[in-house]
């Protein structure tokens, strides 16, 4: 078995508890999912969707996720509250070339569910599941306008390394910056693992 499949299988269906006491399961999708993941993007305002790179309302492109669903090239991990999703972080990895040290994210969480801790609990476990295979950088890309995923990810220990004028178009066309934010993980394990040196 290979080490993430060993983790997944060993850690989910995870229960956590938002900050308001709702509980709620994560897990990786699965192909099963397929009709909830649609009905959850499309509660979603257009907005929120601006950094998912795709037109998660077209059932199509869902369908297309769901039949190439491996999560070795990509690792979903939603949240569901009674039956329904109510968030979806994603792990992009690129395991050839010069990006293999690498994994992107991307999350949205449900309008209704925010500022309870969902997001944070949602990263937090992409973070630990991309330390235990040992990347070594996690980058997310968020236009300004998302300003509250900034501070969710600059929270987490995220720092932005560079802003790119003009790089992408929003839904009606129009240009929009690009922040891309990056957490190096081997920095924050050596941090963590520190030993402090002992008094004189
Ligand atoms: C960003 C997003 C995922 C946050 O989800 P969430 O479930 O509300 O996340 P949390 O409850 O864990 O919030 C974590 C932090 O985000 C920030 N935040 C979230 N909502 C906020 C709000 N309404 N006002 C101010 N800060 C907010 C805060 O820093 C908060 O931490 P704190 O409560 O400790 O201060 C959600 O708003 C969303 O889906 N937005 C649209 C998509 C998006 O921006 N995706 C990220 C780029 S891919």
């Amino acid at each position: 078995m290979g080490k993430l499949t060993e983790l997944l299988t060993r850690e989910y269906p995870k229960p956590v508890t938002l900050e308001d006491g709702t509980p709620v399961i994560l897990r990786p999708l699965l192909k099963g999912d397929e009709e909830a993941l649609v009905k959850y993007f499309q509660t979603l305002p257009p907005e929120d969707r601006l950094c998912l790179k795709e037109d998660v309302t077209d059932p199509k492109v869902i369908e297309n996720w769901i039949y190439e669903l491996n999560y070795d090239d990509v690792l979903p991990l939603i949240a569901l509250h009674n039956g329904q999703i109510v968030g979806d972080a994603t792990l992009h990895f690129s395991p050839i070339g010069w990006t293999r040290h690498l994994g992107d994210l991307r999350l949205t969480t449900s309008t209704q569910y925010r500022v309870r801790g969902l997001g944070t609990i949602l990263v937090q476990n992409l973070i630990d599941i991309a330390a235990h295979l040992d990347l070594e950088q996690l980058s997310v890309e968020i236009p300004p306008v998302l300003d509250k995923a900034f501070y969710l990810f600059e929270k987490l220990g995220f720092k932005e390394v560079a802003q790119l004028k003009g790089f992408v178009r929003d839904l009606e066309g129009t240009e929009s910056d690009l922040v891309l934010m990056v957490m190096n993980l081997h920095e924050k394990k050596t941090k963590a693992g520190k030993k402090r040196a002992p008094a004189a």
